[in-house]
C-alpha cells in the first residue's frame, strides 16, 4: 500500500482502516473535516482490491450529484491518493463507476428507482456517505443486499439525534459481536492535514446543538431555541442606519390561508453581510378576517412596490427584481401572484440544511436584522426543537409561530448560490439543498 505510506494518516485513521478489514460493518461518525471519508475510501481501495469475484460493489449515497461530490472527486484528487486517483473512471451523472478495474454501481438514495434496483442485487462491498440521511428501510435493505460471504459495509456520518436508527440499532450495538460492527468517532484532531487556524473558524461557525454535532463529535438531541445563538445586541440593527446594499438578493414568503402569511426581503450589504432589510406580514386576527389570495398578493405587491433601505425616495423608490421565492406548498398562491405579473419560484424547503445554514451565518455575525422585521425578531425567540418528534429520532421545529423564520430561511437558501461566495462561512457544508 504504497499511498498509506506517502499520506501523513493520523493513527485513528490507519487503525480505523486496518480493524475495518476484520468486521462485517465500518461506520465512522463524528465531526465535519475529521478525515472520516478519507479513511473511509482508503479501506475501500483496500476492499475492492480483496472484494470476492462474486457480488456487487456499490457507493450509496443520498444523491449520485452528492456521491460525485462527496466520494467520486476526493478519490480522483492525485494530491491525496496518488496513483490510484487514476484507477477511478466515471462520466458524470453515470451511475457506473470503474474503481481499480471493477464496475462500482452509484446508487442515490433518495431516488425511488435506485431503490428498486437495490431490492434485486447481491453485494459484496458497499461504501456508504452520510449515513443518517438514509432511510431507515433502505439501510435495512442494504445490510441484507451485503449476502455474499465476507461482503462488508463501510459507512461515514456525521452525528444526528441520539434516537436516530443508526445509533440505537447499529452503533450502540457494536458491542454485540453478532453485529460484526465496528463504529468509529472522529474529531478534526484525527485529520492531520488542517492547520490551526482552519480549525478555529470552523469551530467558530457552529454554535448550539451544530457545535455539538459537527465540532464535538456528539450524538445529540435537538433541544430548546433553534436560533439560541441569536442575540438581538449583535444581531438587530436600526433600520435607518442599515449601510448600502450591493444588491437585493432575494424575498421569501410564507404563505398561511388561517396562518400568518409573511415575507422578508434579504440584501447584501456593502460590508459583505447579510441583512433581513424589511418585512411584511398580514396576521387574520380571526377567522372571518383571513384574506383571500386575491388580497394577499395586492398586499405583497404593494409593499414590494418598496421603499426598503433609509436611502431610497419614499416617493419613487426603485424597482425591486430581485427574485421572490414562495412556500412550495403554497401553489395555488403563487398562481395568483403569477396572474397579477409578479412571477416567483418555489422556495427550497430542506428545513434542516436551511436551519443549519441560517444559524451558521448568526454564530460569525454574517446576518443582521433591520429593526423594521418586527414579526422576525418576535419570532427568532420562540422557535424551538419539537421534543416528541426528538424522541422519535427525528430533528424538526415545532410548526407554530414559524412564518417569518420560514421567510428568511426560504429567501436565503433558495438565493445561496448568488451571495455564498461573498460571504465565506468557515466550513463549507457538503450537504446540497433538496429541490422542494
Ligand atoms: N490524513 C490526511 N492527509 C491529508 N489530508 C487529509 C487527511 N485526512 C483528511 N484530509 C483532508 O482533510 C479534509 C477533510 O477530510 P474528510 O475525510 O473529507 O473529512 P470528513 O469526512 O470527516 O468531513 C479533506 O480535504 C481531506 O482531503
Ligand atoms: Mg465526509
Amino acid at each position: 500500500m504504497n499511498v498509506l505510506d506517502d499520506l501523513p494518516l493520523s493513527r485513528k485513521q490507519i487503525v480505523s482502516i486496518v480493524e475495518a478489514r476484520r468486521y462485517r460493518t465500518t461506520i465512522w461518525s463524528g465531526a465535519v473535516r475529521a478525515g472520516k471519508t478519507i479513511a473511509s475510501i482508503l479501506a475501500f481501495y483496500d476492499a475492492v482490491h480483496k472484494a470476492p469475484d462474486t457480488g456487487l460493489i456499490i457507493i450509496v449515497g443520498r444523491t449520485l450529484q452528492t456521491i460525485e461530490r462527496n466520494i467520486i472527486e476526493p478519490m480522483q484528487d492525485e494530491n491525496v491518493f496518488g496513483p490510484w486517483a487514476a484507477e477511478v473512471h466515471h462520466t458524470r451523472g453515470s451511475n457506473i463507476a470503474v474503481i481499480l478495474g471493477r464496475t462500482v454501481h452509484l446508487i442515490g438514495a433518495s431516488d425511488v428507482r435506485a431503490e428498486g434496483k437495490l431490492r434485486g442485487m447481491t453485494c459484496c462491498l458497499a461504501l456508504v456517505d452520510e449515513a443518517t440521511l438514509l432511510p431507515e428501510n433502505f439501510w435495512t435493505q442494504l445490510q441484507a443486499r451485503l449476502s455474499v460471504p465476507g461482503a462488508r459495509c463501510l459507512a461515514t456520518t456525521n452525528p444526528d439525534n441520539p434516537a436516530h436508527y443508526l445509533k440505537t440499532k447499529f452503533i450502540d450495538k457494536a458491542s454485540d459481536p453478532e453485529m460484526r460492527l465496528r463504529a468509529w468517532n472522529f474529531t478534526m484532531d484525527d485529520n492531520p492535514s488542517l492547520d490551526p487556524e482552519f480549525v478555529a473558524t470552523t469551530k467558530a461557525s457552529f454554535t448550539g446543538l451544530f457545535y455539538l454535532r459537527n465540532i464535538l463529535g456528539h450524538w445529540v438531541a435537538a433541544e430548546g431555541g433553534v436560533y439560541d445563538c441569536f442575540d438581538p445586541d449583535r444581531h438587530v440593527v436600526k433600520w435607518a442606519d442599515l449601510p448600502e446594499m450591493q444588491w437585493y438578493v432575494g424575498v421569501g414568503v410564507d404563505h398561511g390561508t388561517t396562518n400568518p402569511t409573511a415575507a422578508t426581503m434579504v440584501g447584501l450589504g456593502v460590508d459583505n453581510v447579510l441583512y433581513a432589510v424589511d418585512e411584511w406580514r398580514y396576521e387574520p386576527s380571526s377567522k372571518e378576517a383571513r384574506r383571500t389570495n386575491v388580497q394577499l398578493s395586492q398586499g405583497l405587491r404593494t409593499w414590494l412596490a418598496g421603499p426598503h433601505h433609509p436611502s431610497e425616495d419614499p416617493d419613487s423608490p426603485p424597482r425591486i427584481t430581485c427574485p421572490v421565492v414562495v412556500d412550495p406548498a403554497a401553489a395555488d398562491f403563487r398562481v395568483q401572484l403569477k396572474q397579477d405579473g409578479l412571477s416567483t419560484g418555489p422556495a427550497q424547503n430542506d428545513v434542516l440544511y436551511g436551519i443549519r445554514t441560517v444559524s451558521a451565518l448568526f454564530s460569525v455575525d454574517k446576518l443582521k436584522i433591520a429593526d423594521r422585521c418586527v414579526g422576525l425578531i418576535k419570532e427568532i425567540p420562540g422557535y424551538v426543537w419539537d421534543t416528541k418528534a426528538t424522541e422519535e429520532g427525528k430533528d424538526q421545529p415545532i410548526k407554530l409561530d414559524d412564518h417569518s423564520v420560514d421567510s428568511v430561511r426560504y429567501a436565503l437558501v433558495s438565493t445561496e448560490r448568488k451571495w455564498r461566495r461573498r460571504v465565506k462561512l468557515a466550513h463549507d457544508s457538503k450537504a446540497e439543498p433538496v429541490a422542494a
